[in-house]
């Protein structure tokens, strides 16, 4: 894959070996013009102007939550809501579905390798309402606790008749664990048909197609600025029936559909959750960072960071051996593209600022995932995080960023 010549920052930074897509993207130029575009030539309010600009702007708009739909397999348009990213769309979940459906007694259940987006609002919705939160454990080979030697899910005790809720990442930021959600949703609805189902897609939708008709989730949220798109944009799909059902998030203008002295009438899914002007510009980055992502196809990007995630396993573990502690299930089959490591008693952060000496930026710290590295018992790691615009020099510049990490520091 040659795609690095879209990418400006590498003609601002040519030496830059950039390992952090997990955190966030690189805007290529396509994206960079389509708002550059929409702030130089029609940069203008949607949905209230009567006037060509401001109509060009709300076509940009709604036809981004088109190409969303049929990028997750959504049934329509209208269940797409625009977001700041994955976190507003779990807080969002957690300030209207959450509160109307969870109560005392109820249970809210996740697991311990979520991102503190995917943790905390529900953690604090289930402090508030008095239901008990639930956290699916790891097993020794860092997947789900679920997941039996023989393939089979066994849920028991875990989702019961009080269950609620239940939230899952779909791939971890920090493990490079990509979870069977499908398999582990069927098997939550197996037992409790009524669970409202959650999925965490911020780590999967930049590198996997994802089909939320198949998976079967209720609701699936993910962010722009990790799949290439802007910053401030994200994403919640939810079923109509379930969206139509929930009070909206946020009161103010253009959610609305009527508003006297007396009382309010709100829009319709999507526009109910969508109060105030948008992030119109990010929305329309959006649609480039997708169209991009699609014409190279997603699973040629799975399987050039599969490609290079297993190389830099390798490497690494041949040039290090049991020094450094690979961290993620050991079958690469279950792995996307996302290396996480400690590196014997080196500090992270000290690793990560050798690495940058040598113009390598990658991830040092918990990665907001605190309860995940206390269950490891460690308190930092190292993440190298592969994208499209990576290649085997940059791993290879990896391992020896590593030698000189281990030349000064042990
Ligand atoms: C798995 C996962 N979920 C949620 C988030 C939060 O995304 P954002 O900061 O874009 O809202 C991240 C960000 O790193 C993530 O990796």
């Amino acid at each position: 894959m040659n795609v690095k010549k879209d990418f400006p920052i590498f003609n601002a930074h040519p030496e830059l070996v950039y390992l952090d897509s997990g955190a966030t993207s690189l805007k290529p130029q396509p994206v960079i013009d389509a708002i550059v575009a929409y702030y130089s030539t029609y940069s203008a309010n949607i949905h209230r102007g009567l006037y060509k600009i401001s109509e060009k702007a709300s076509a940009e708009y709604e036809d981004t939550r088109s190409v969303v739909a049929r990028f997750i397999n959504a049934p329509s348009p209208n269940e797409i809501i625009f977001t700041s990213g994955t976190t507003e769309s779990i807080n969002l979940l957690t300030s209207t579905i959450g509160g109307s459906s969870v109560g005392q007694g109820d249970e809210v259940v996740t697991t311990v390798m979520e991102h503190h987006a995917n943790f905390v609002p529900w953690q604090q919705l289930a402090f508030n309402t008095g239901a008990d939160f639930k956290v699916i454990d790891i097993n020794e080979n860092h997947e789900l606790g679920i997941m039996k030697e023989d393939g089979h899910i066994d849920l028991t005790n875990i989702i019961t008749k009080k269950t609620k809720i239940f939230t899952i990442t779909l791939v971890s930021n920090t493990l490079g664990t990509i979870n069977p959600v499908k398999e582990i949703i069927a098997a939550v609805k197996a037992i409790n048909p009524s669970v409202i189902t959650v999925v965490d897609a911020a780590q999967a939708a930049p590198h996997l197609s994802i089909d939320v008709q198949d998976l079967g989730c209720d609701f699936l949220a993910f962010s722009g600025h990790k799949m290439l798109g802007p910053t401030g944009v994200g994403v919640l799909w939810g079923r109509k029936q379930l969206l139509d059902s929930m009070p909206p998030y946020q009161l103010g203008g253009d959610m609305i559909n009527e508003v006297s002295l007396e009382k309010t009438t709100y829009a319709k899914t999507p526009h109910k959750f969508e109060a105030g002007t948008p992030h119109i510009a990010g929305v329309i980055g959006l649609k480039a960072a997708i169209t991009y992502l699609q014409q190279i196809g997603l699973d040629t990007i799975a399987k050039h960071e599969h490609a290079l995630a297993s190389y830099a396993i390798d490497q690494i573990n041949k040039e290090f051996g049991d020094e450094v502690a690979m961290l993620g299930p050991s079958d690469m089959g279950q792995r996307a593209g996302i290396v996480t490591f400690t590196f014997g008693t080196i500090h992270a952060h000290d690793i990560s600022q050798i690495l940058d000496d040598n113009n390598i930026a990658v991830r040092a710290g918990h990665h907001c995932t605190m309860p995940l590295h206390t269950r490891l018992d460690i308190t930092a790691s190292t993440r190298a995080s592969f994208y499209v615009y990576n290649t085997q020099e940059d791993v290879d510049k990896l391992v020896m960023g590593l030698k000189k990490v281990k030349q000064t520091l042990s």
